[in-house]
């Protein structure tokens, strides 16, 4: 495992508050965002859980589908434990890796990847590289559930969600250390590497979304286009 380099941002001075100070900004939505494919995700056996913050989420899926497994990896030591004391009840289906998700590789059996709210994290380049790392890894088939916020290009939700995004950013500067300044791109790498979208659900104006990618085919060499926005809540298994 990779030891973590000092410049990384260090989300330990905010986990503990982390969960109210969303709750403060927009209520419940993250969450409902988070969770919207919960029930799409019963066939699944294993997952690798990327920067999963305080486990929320993982408690979630650890609960409603008995049969999955998971690893979870995140940076910060105080999230990990938040995290754990979440999923203790699963904690035999639980594996917990203090490690940037750069350094990890999914295991032979992952057939789901989840990432909420955490490539926002990261700068594209690190975005480009990881999708890659885990597309090579993976086998055709599985899935990676994805959450994230995006500027809706047409929508009166547009300057909001600009400054809405600005804000989030330097607090996180300001608490982390973060240095990445704006979102990144995780369309065309996953189309890239031969992920194919198979659902996709919007809210707040398109502020946030999440959406499930297939893994179809391996390295795809050229970059295609994502495919375009399909409604605001859609499952097509093709
Ligand atoms: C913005 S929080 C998101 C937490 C949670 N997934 C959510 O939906 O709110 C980012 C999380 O990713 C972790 N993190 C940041 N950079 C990371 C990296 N390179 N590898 C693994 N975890 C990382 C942080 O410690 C934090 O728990």
């Amino acid at each position: 495992m990779n030891t973590l380099q000092a410049s990384k941002p260090d989300f330990d001075y905010v986990a503990s508050v982390y969960r109210w100070a969303e709750y403060l900004a927009l209520g419940s939505q993250l969450q409902s965002t988070r969770k919207h494919f919960l029930s799409a995700l019963n066939e699944r056996r294993h997952a690798l859980i990327l920067g999963d913050g305080d486990g929320r989420f993982l408690a979630s899926l650890l609960r409603s589908n008995r049969s999955l497994s998971a690893t979870a990896v995140d940076t910060s030591k105080r999230m990990l434990r938040l995290l754990k004391k979440r999923c203790a009840e699963m904690d035999s289906r639980l594996v917990t890796m203090q490690a940037t998700a750069q350094s990890v590789q999914p295991s032979a059996c992952t057939d789901l990847i989840v990432s909420h709210f955490f490539l926002d994290c990261l700068t594209q380049q690190e975005v480009d590289s990881l999708v890659a790392q885990i597309a090579n890894c993976c086998r055709p088939g599985t899935w990676w559930l994805i959450s994230e916020f995006q500027i809706p290009p047409r929508s009166p939700w547009r300057f909001f969600a600009k400054t809405y995004i600005r804000m989030l950013y330097f607090a996180f500067f300001v608490t982390t250390g973060l240095c990445v300044r704006q979102l990144p791109e995780t369309r065309m790498p996953l189309s890239s590497a031969g992920f194919e979208r198979v659902a996709y659900h919007q809210s707040l104006g398109g502020l946030l979304y999440s959406e499930i990618w297939e893994l179809r085919s391996k390295a795809v060499s050229t970059h295609t286009q994502p495919p375009a926005t399909m409604g605001s809540s859609t499952l097509n298994e093709g």
